[in-house]
């Protein structure tokens, strides 16, 4: 095949732009015994049975969300409902999902840049699959856990199917109050109300790579599934 030199250029000129995107990636693992609806804003969407995992693609500039979806029902078109953290009832999300939700979040910046690059776990919304949120890239190792049992321990009036609500929801997430304490009990690493910066955001240099795991500590084996959700009917 020969190329003319206006081609050539326009090939050039396009590689150029695909290779000075500033992107990062965020490898989302499933490490639950059933399957999650892995769910992105900006990213869309992707099912991911036990032992599955999505390499998302982000731009460094935007920042956006991550949370795991459970016991969702689509049909081919992508349209369908989640018990928690359904996004308007389609399988690519096109904007945040409904709380109860295990939110990672993040700006990751750009190599050799300055401006605010974050990372953190928030439970402001709730809760409802544990959660691992950790750069991959040698220069940074600050791991998030959020694998507290929380589904469980949750206190009856706050519990959902399928997750446990943050009632901070209801009277405004800006300061502590003595409901915050059970959620910054069991995961320090995160958010608890919306303004607990201080204990919550971490940051690392622009240009790292991260993974989510949804069931870090796999501490739902052996545990019987009834006890979260019902597994049989998600594997
Ligand atoms: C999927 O569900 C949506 C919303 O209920 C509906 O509009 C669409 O026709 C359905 N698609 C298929 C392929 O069943
Ligand atoms: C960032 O800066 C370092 C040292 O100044 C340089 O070696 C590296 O190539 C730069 N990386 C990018 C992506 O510009
Ligand atoms: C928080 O305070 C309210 C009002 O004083 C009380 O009813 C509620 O039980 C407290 N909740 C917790 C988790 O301590």
């Amino acid at each position: 095949m020969r190329l003319s030199k206006a081609s050539l250029v326009k090939i050039l000129c396009f590689l150029f732009v695909i290779s000075s995107t500033k992107a990062g990636s965020i490898d989302i693992i499933n490490r639950c015994p059933f399957v999650v609806w892995a769910a992105a804003y900006p990213g869309g969407g992707m099912r991911l049975s036990p032992g599955e995992s999505w390499p998302l693609r982000v731009d460094g500039d935007k920042p956006g969300r991550i949370w795991a979806r459970t016991n969702c029902v689509f049909n081919e078109s992508g349209h369908g409902k989640c018990e928690t953290g359904d996004c308007g009832g389609v399988l690519h999300c096109q904007n945040g999902g409904k709380s109860p939700a295990t939110l990672a979040e993040y700006r990751l910046g750009e190599a050799n840049k300055s401006g605010p690059a974050f990372y953190d776990i928030s439970l402001v919304d709730g809760f409802n699959v544990p959660m691992e949120f950790s750069p991959t890239s040698p220069q940074c190792t600050r791991s998030l856990t959020c694998a507290a049992n929380i589904n469980d321990d949750c206190p009856t009036e706050w519990k959902v199917p399928g997750g446990c609500i943050n009632p901070c929801v209801q009277g405004g997430c800006g300061r502590p109050a003595n409901y915050t304490r059970f959620f910054k009990d069991r995961c320090p690493d995160a958010y608890s109300f919306g303004l607990d910066d201080r204990s919550s955001t971490f940051t690392c240099p622009g240009g790292t790579d991260y993974k989510v795991v949804f069931c870090p500590n796999d501490i739902l084996q052996g545990l019987d599934c009834q006890f979260w959700f019902n597994c049989r009917s998600h594997i």
